[in-house]
């Protein structure tokens, strides 16, 4: 078995990838731009540069037309200076020809209307043309640099979302719920429920996607419909990969996975557990809204290690930062820039999460179109000596220093599990209150008690093996599975610590609530009955009391009935004052939690502290410090390297108990030292067990 400290390579790069998204192809009638870039990629301790993902017009101006010398002497110019190349697909934006000549790329949209040609990212994943001519275009592409020595690895399309209601995917979808339900149209309707509002189908024929002018109150159908959404996404993937393994069947594929931007919740609409199967390596693109006026650093700060914990828990091995901007990005709202010292900071953060890369969109700014404006290492001024350009070299001095961390991981012992498909089911309920679901903004203040400890945390999904932790934390897992139930009772019955929420285990995988109460084995798991979920207004409260202490309750209450559990905290007020609120359960040789309400930080500070202690769950390294300064740990085989982050506005003290060396400038560190603001220190701790 391999130990938990052994190191995963995710590419062969013996340096931590350092660069970002080159579009050359908007410079090629400036040579002096083209030179001048590789000068400042070396000033800028730069090495890899992800090129090509929006080229297609450049490599392919007209139809079976190739011009590839340009990026030969770009990849050359690359290598040149020992750099690599991260070698995209460009499906995701066409040429106008491409659409022109085959309106089948275009797509439609859910009230059934064709789009024009224009943006990008919008092409019919099931078009057999598309299918085809990126497959040609990305055969020729391995053929050509497939040996190339400085291809580090495939970046396929961009940004892969977006959905097409055309009769092609109309047609992809009957033939795919066909296979789902075996050809049984009477499964079809007991999944979907058809006999309400006479919804039954009696034709395959009839089978639709959801519609806004048309079918969208069916739950089970909107559910399948995003699986399918997800299915064909890969499906297309997987076509556009087919050369590429054929030809380069060793270099690593990825491609770039998002997050949905203001809360920076993971991407809603594909199922990345899906999809991360088909990948050697995750990657994503990170721009959360530093300094934004709705939320302290630190909130954020945690935020951001709660997305990036879920996107290294898809595969348990380290990921890529696949983009970033180094100050303001130009779609928020307001673009604020990134303060003095944040660039090194929060590269440092994804790092410390598990990511071996520190990658830009873009490399040098565009002079038009979208993102004229969008930060980039390069500005218009052409300069190496401005901030953001020196902040960048910075970030790479610091990433020339950390290349023992390359491959890394970080084992916890703490999980918490998030599902994509949950979440579509939740969020498509018509009940509990529209605006206060919030399912992954409720994990993510779960996840935090632990943040603010320095435990590390995996964010897992439903098929991940629970059995390593030793305590599972499931909050508001409103769709859950007969098999996902039967796992978590083997987890806890192993011995495993189990916490679930209101809202957790109502309908099945095709949205059908549970008959006859609770699930009989999550009542036997947790030895209640919750019997009613109270939903309240925004201007409402109640509050429970717990171990003494009174905290207040917002939007969700559960009543709950206990039969063999204990109760650990009862409401205050209501028609349901004095009856259990959160309760616990010893099954077989672990236990269960049951929080009923959601309740104000403070409680999840509290509750979890008393697990922590229960269950001795340490930080990898302790680290005295106060509120805001986060440590991350990553585990080589012999030593610990610790991130020491300051994620507040203030000078904060921190101490070391133990020696432990500065990986940047080599000093022993013990005892007390402060950070600046936006302040990182990297350690290295050797391990003595
Ligand atoms: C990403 C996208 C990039 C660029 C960037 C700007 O979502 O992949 O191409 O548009 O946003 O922040």
């Amino acid at each position: 078995m391999m130990s938990k400290h052994e190191k995963t390579y995710v590419t062969n790069a013996n340096f931590m990838l350092h660069g970002g998204d080159y579009n050359p192809d908007q410079w090629l009638d400036r040579p002096d731009i083209l030179a001048d870039d590789i000068k400042l990629m070396k000033l800028s301790h730069t090495n890899t540069f992800s090129v090509g993902i929006f080229a297609w017009s450049a490599l392919e101006p007209e139809e079976g037309v190739y011009n590839f010398e340009w990026l030969d002497e770009i990849i050359d110019n690359i290598h040149g200076i020992g750099g690599r190349v991260i070698l995209a697909t460009p499906s995701g934006a066409r040429p106008t020809w491409l659409s022109q000549k085959y309106p089948e790329v275009l797509r439609v949209n859910g009230a059934r209307v064709k789009q024009l040609h224009g943006g990008r990212h919008n092409h019919c994943f099931t078009s057999e043309v598309y299918r085809e001519k990126t497959q040609t275009m990305n055969r020729l592409l391995a053929e050509r640099y497939g040996n190339h020595p400085s291809l580090l690895m495939w970046h396929i399309s961009n940004e892969y979302g977006g959905e097409c209601h055309c009769d092609k995917c109309q047609s992809a979808f009957r033939e795919w719920i066909k296979e789902k339900y075996n050809h049984d149209l009477k499964a079809l309707n007991d999944a979907w429920w058809g006999p309400f509002w006479s919804h039954t189908i009696t034709d395959w024929s009839q089978v639709e996607s959801p519609s806004p002018i048309g079918e969208n109150m069916v739950h089970g159908l909107n559910l399948d419909w995003r699986r399918f959404v997800t299915d064909q996404t890969i499906s297309f993937y997987n076509n556009e990969i087919v050369p590429l393994r054929e030809l380069t069947p060793n270099v690593p594929i990825t491609t770039n996975f998002m997050a949905d931007t203001h809360d920076l919740i993971p991407f809603q609409a594909l199922d990345y557990s899906k999809f991360a199967k088909h990948l050697d390596v995750i990657s994503w693109d990170a721009y959360p809204a530093w300094h934004n006026d709705w939320e302290t650093t630190a909130d954020l700060a945690s935020k951001v290690g709660f997305i990036n914990d879920l996107y290294r828990s898809l595969k348990q091995k380290p990921f890529l930062l696949m983009e970033s901007t180094p100050s303001g990005v130009n779609w928020h709202n307001v673009n604020k820039a990134k303060r003095p010292g944040m660039h090194l900071l929060s590269s440092m953060q994804m790092i410390s999460h598990g990511s071996d890369s520190v990658l830009y969109f873009q490399w040098r700014k565009s002079r038009g179109s979208s993102e004229k404006f969008h930060g980039a290492v390069v500005d218009h001024d052409n300069s190496s000596e401005n901030r953001v350009f020196q902040e960048v070299a910075k970030v790479g001095q610091t990433l020339e220093k950390l290349t023992d961390v390359i491959g890394t991981n970080r084992p916890a012992d703490v999980a918490v599990l998030y599902d994509w498909e949950s979440n579509w089911a939740l969020n498509d309920a018509q009940g509990f209150g529209l605006e206060t679901k919030l399912y992954p903004q409720t994990l993510q203040k779960h996840y935090k008690a632990f943040w603010e400890k320095d435990i590390p945390v995996d964010v897992i999904t439903k098929e991940q093996d629970f059995s390593s932790y030793k305590l599972l934390i499931v909050p508001m897992l409103y769709l859950v599975s007969e098999e996902t139930i039967s796992r978590l009772k083997t987890f806890v019955a192993g011995g495993g610590t189990l916490v679930m929420t209101y809202i957790s285990g109502l309908v099945n995988e095709h949205d059908l609530t549970y008959l006859g109460g609770w699930h009989k084995d999550l009542q036997d798991i947790f030895g209640i009955k919750p019997t009613e979920t109270d939903t309240l207004y925004p201007k409402d409260q109640n509050a429970v009391t717990f171990n003494g202490k009174s905290y207040v309750l917002k939007d969700y209450a559960t009543l709950i009935e206990v039969d063999s559990a204990n109760v650990e905290a009862v409401y205050e007020d209501d028609f349901y004052a004095e009856t259990p609120a959160v309760t616990s359960h010893k099954y077989e040789a672990g236990k269960a939690y049951y929080i009923g309400g959601r309740l104000e930080h403070a409680f999840q500070q509290d509750f979890y502290q008393g697990l922590i202690t229960e269950l001795s769950l340490e930080p990898v390294a302790s680290v005295k410090h106060g509120e805001g300064v986060s440590v991350q740990v990553r585990q080589a085989p012999d030593s610990d390297y610790l991130f020491v982050m300051n994620f507040t506005e203030e000078k904060q003290p921190i101490a070391f108990d133990y020696e432990v060396k500065d990986v940047v400038t080599g000093e022993k560190i013990t005892g007390e030292l402060t950070l600046e603001k936006y302040e990182v220190r990297i350690v290295e701790k050797t391990r003595t067990n």
